[in-house]
């Protein structure tokens, strides 16, 4: 190839890669604010800039920065508040804010809002302490405008406590404005730009080649809880195997299922489960080792006193590692943690530990996860909020334990967008994978609402750039699901299920195809995935495959025909 050539084909790639994302960028600048995905976790002498230059809370506080607020934040007694006046509807308000606590060590603060209409709705969370600076970041959604809405910042427990609040910030997005974001997002992390080049067996490039490209699978895992229904029912496996490529065992794994009886282990029913994913190409995560509400333990296991418990936890490691030793993507060792600690009581305080500690050496390359709800749900529930996950894991971490992922059950009934990215971008900063387990809304809203809220905690889930997998919680019984079925029994789509399949479709490759152009290219934008690529040239055929992953470069593939 000469130097001439060279550049051309240079320029057609920067040409072709730039003009996707410069497209982008400038539709992102046109439509509005680009949202900020910045976080802090680490505690700080001096808070950071606000986002957004403060966006609307700037013109508050007459373009001084770092404006410091001295408030009395107790609930009963004139909370700490920001005031603000018609505050449009239909819209999204991403806010945030550094806090620091003048009368106790560390204070959990909740930020909440009322408006004409709601009363209370979270906000945000953060942990704050005395001597320096933390980050809060949150937000709410208004669905119609609201004439006086206040941001309260208050003592969680409703204690009395003097908060300083610096570099607040209250950024609006309009429904469209927050889509494009996304589209955004997606557009740049989740896609890749390819370019195929076709040239005969001497190299000569190859003008008006056809060439046809289809996407044959996906790299994003996305999937959702089985049980043991779909074993022996094919209409449910074909239902399952056209549309995912992951599952959960909703149940079957289960200390109480594989142990119903002290030392009567019986695997039948997750083994043919895993054969049937094996045989059809899904991961599987592994749910769970331990559950920490006792509840859902096998009953014979309360009763036990701690060395014999100890000995029964160390079995069911060894034999929950050994049978599936490498079969599962994931491990959630001690589901629920954050609200419950039934081992902790009976072992002592290092019982999720050890456990961590035990199953990693069964497994050395076993990914070891922890798993929660009400993280990026809500901000109601203080056992875990994003900063009480936060300092658990970080606990974890510092006694040595390989903690390998993040799960979020993501059991919603009204999601709060805003809310639920501000969460994610906090744990990314972690950088740890992060998974949506147990995606589901809840059964109190009627069919048609669950969908919409689903399309809305899917969207957000998929759009973050640091989400790794999505699992819905949709095993489907004879009498139901759960919470929420995507299907009926004869695998007819309810309302959700539409919004999974579309989705399915929107963040797949559609079929491409065109001609090689005067240098012998033939680019497109795909989904990140294994592909089908076929070229024709005049009476010859060529079929091949290749693999557009992860990466900012232009994939660039040779065919030779
Ligand atoms: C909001 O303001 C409008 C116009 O000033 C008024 O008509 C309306 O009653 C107010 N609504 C509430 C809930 O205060
Ligand atoms: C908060 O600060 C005010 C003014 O400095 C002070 O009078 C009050 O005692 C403080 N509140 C608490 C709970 O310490
Ligand atoms: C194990 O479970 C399967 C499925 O429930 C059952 O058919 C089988 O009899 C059990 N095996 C033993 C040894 O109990
Ligand atoms: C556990 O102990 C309680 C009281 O000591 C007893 O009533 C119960 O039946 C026991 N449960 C099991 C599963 O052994
Ligand atoms: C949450 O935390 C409180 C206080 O630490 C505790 O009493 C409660 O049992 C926890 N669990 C749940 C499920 O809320
Ligand atoms: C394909 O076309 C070439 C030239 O166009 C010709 O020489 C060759 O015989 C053809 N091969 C077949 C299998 O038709």
């Amino acid at each position: 190839m000469d130097d001439r050539l060279l550049a051309s084909f240079l320029v057609v790639t920067l040409l072709i890669g730039s003009s996707f994302s410069v497209a982008y960028a400038s539709r992102l600048a046109a439509d509005g604010p680009v949202y900020d995905y910045s976080a802090y976790t680490a505690c700080k002498s001096a808070p950071e800039d606000p986002l957004y230059n403060g966006g609307i809370i700037k013109d508050r506080v007459h373009g001084r920065r770092h404006h410091k607020l001295s408030l009395s934040g107790s609930r009963d007694n004139s909370p700490a508040a920001f005031v603000f006046y018609n505050l449009p509807g239909k819209t999204f308000y991403s806010f945030s804010s550094w806090l620091k606590v003048e009368d106790a060590d560390s204070s959990s603060i909740q930020a909440s809002v009322t408006t004409d209409k709601t009363t209370y709705q979270c906000a945000g969370t953060v942990i704050a302490k005395q001597d320096c600076w933390s980050f809060l970041k949150g937000g709410f959604v208004l669905d119609s405008t609201s004439n006086s809405t206040f941001l309260f910042l208050q003592d969680a427990d409703g204690g009395d406590v003097n908060i300083s609040i610096a570099s607040a910030s209250l950024q609006p997005f309009t429904q469209e404005q927050w889509r494009i974001n996304q589209e955004y997002s997606i557009n740049t992390k989740r896609k890749r730009a390819a370019m195929i080049h076709v040239a005969d067996v001497h190299g000569r490039r190859l003008e008006g080649a056809l060439v046809e490209v289809e996407q044959i699978s996906r790299e994003f895992p996305f999937g959702s809880a089985i049980a043991s229904t779909i074993l022996g029912n094919l209409p449910y496996q074909n239902w399952f195997v056209e549309r995912f490529n992951a599952a959960v065992f909703e149940n079957e794994l289960k200390w109480y299922a594989t142990e119903p009886q002290q030392g009567i282990v019986n695997y039948t029913v997750p083994d043919q489960m895993l054969e049937f994913a094996r045989g059809n190409q899904i991961m599987v995560r592994g749910h769970n080792i331990f559950w920490e509400n006792p509840k859902y333990s096998p009953p014979w296991v309360l009763n036990l006193t701690g060395p014999e418990l100890k000995v029964a936890v160390n079995s069911r490691i060894q034999s929950l590692m050994s049978q599936y030793k490498s079969e599962f993507i994931h491990w959630d060792v001690s589901n629920e943690m954050l609200h419950f600690d039934f081992y902790e009581q009976k072992l002592g305080p290092d019982a999720s530990l050890q456990f961590f500690e035990t199953s990693h050496q069964a497994d050395p390359l076993a990914t070891l996860f922890m798993n929660e709800y009400n993280v990026v749900e809500t901000c109601f529930d203080m056992n875990s909020t994003v900063d009480a996950y936060i300092s658990r894991l970080r606990e974890l971490e510092r006694a040595g334990v390989s903690m390998d992922g993040i799960g979020l059950e993501s059991h919603f009934t009204i999601p709060n967008p805003p809310l639920m990215r501000a969460i994610l971008d906090k744990l990314a900063t972690l950088n740890l994978p992060i998974w949506l387990t147990e995606v589901d809304i809840g059964n109190t809203l009627d069919q048609q609402t669950q969908a919409r809220y689903l399309e809305a905690v899917l969207r957000e889930g998929f759009s973050h750039p640091s989400v790794n997998g999505i699992m819905l919680w949709t095993a489907l019984h004879p009498n139901g699901c759960y919470q929420m079925c995507l299907t009926d029994n004869y695998f007819r789509n309810l309302p959700a299920g539409d919004v999974v399949d579309n989705l399915l479709k929107e963040w797949q490759t559609g079929a491409v195809e065109g001609q090689t152009d005067d240098h012998g290219s033939f680019s497109f934008y795909g989904f990140f995935g294994e592909y089908k690529v076929t070229v024709c040239y005049g009476n010859r055929t060529v079929t091949s495959t290749f693999s557009l992953c992860q990466g900012d470069e232009t994939r660039h593939l040779n065919i030779q025909l």
